[in-house]
């Protein structure tokens, strides 16, 4: 990737020099300086999603996605991964090593519409799929439910085309209702009521997948 740290260096003016070391300013400059591609990612993602969502608005009468939320990574957000993950940190290894600077998060109605949607974006010619992460069928331990995708999307540049890697989760309203709430929990959780916190986390995780359950069979009865 042909990158112009130039461009970037208005962000900083008579700002920074005392406060922030040279090497994190630099590396700040650059992820700022490629912002932009991964915007143009969580776009052209964000319309293919919203254009499946319009066809089936009419075929099947229902919009089997609720709700899309997209993010780029913010640049201490990079830089506090690529420290946490034990990476190099400089704008080279954020682009190899960290699949979500470009986040999109998809929430669909049911659980059928979660599998529907990604075999349908990934059956587009221009993406192409690095990882899938099935953490429905494969809950993780504390009951985190998604089905994550790992892609490319390519992002159409005046000199050049780049292939830029994104995130996607998908999930229902309910599991995006449970991670919401366990992010912010986990967050302030003390060390001490982790334990008891995490029981509950983990039991009323698998509460609300029964209840995905139940709604995806209400909805196969009413289909039908
Ligand atoms: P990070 O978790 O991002 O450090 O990367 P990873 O390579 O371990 O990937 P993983 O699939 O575990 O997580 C990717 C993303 O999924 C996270 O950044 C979160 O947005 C989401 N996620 C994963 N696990 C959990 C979880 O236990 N709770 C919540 N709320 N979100 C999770
Ligand atoms: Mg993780």
């Amino acid at each position: 990737m042909n990158i112009d740290h130039s461009k970037a260096s208005y962000m900083f003016y008579g700002v920074t020099d005392e406060v922030l070391s040279d090497k994190t300013v630099e590396i700040i400059r650059s992820i700022t300086a490629i912002e932009h591609i991964y915007l143009a990612a969580t776009r052209e993602i964000e319309t293919k999603l919203q254009n499946l969502n319009d066809e089936f608005k009419y075929t099947l009468d229902r919009n089997p996605i609720h709700q899309i939320k997209t993010r780029v990574k913010s640049p201490q957000s990079i830089i506090d991964k690529l420290k946490r993950k034990g990476f190099d940190i400089n704008i080279e290894s954020a682009c190899a090593n960290l699949n979500d600077i470009a986040g999109i998060r998809v929430i669909c109605s049911y659980i059928d519409d979660i599998y529907m949607i990604a075999d349908l974006l990934l059956s587009q010619d221009d993406i192409e799929l690095i990882r899938i992460i099935d953490y429905i069928k494969n809950p993780k331990p504390n009951g985190y439910r998604s089905l994550h995708l790992i892609v490319t999307v390519p992002v159409f540049l005046s000199q050049s085309t780049e292939r830029v890697k994104a995130e996607i989760q998908i999930r229902t309203i309910a599991m995006d209702f449970w991670a919401t709430l366990e992010h912010d929990l986990a967050y302030k959780m003390s060390r001490d009521a982790a334990n008891d916190i995490s029981a509950e986390l983990k039991s009323i995780a698998d509460v609300i997948a029964n209840t995905d359950l139940r709604m995806q069979n209400l909805h196969n009865k009413v289909k039908n």
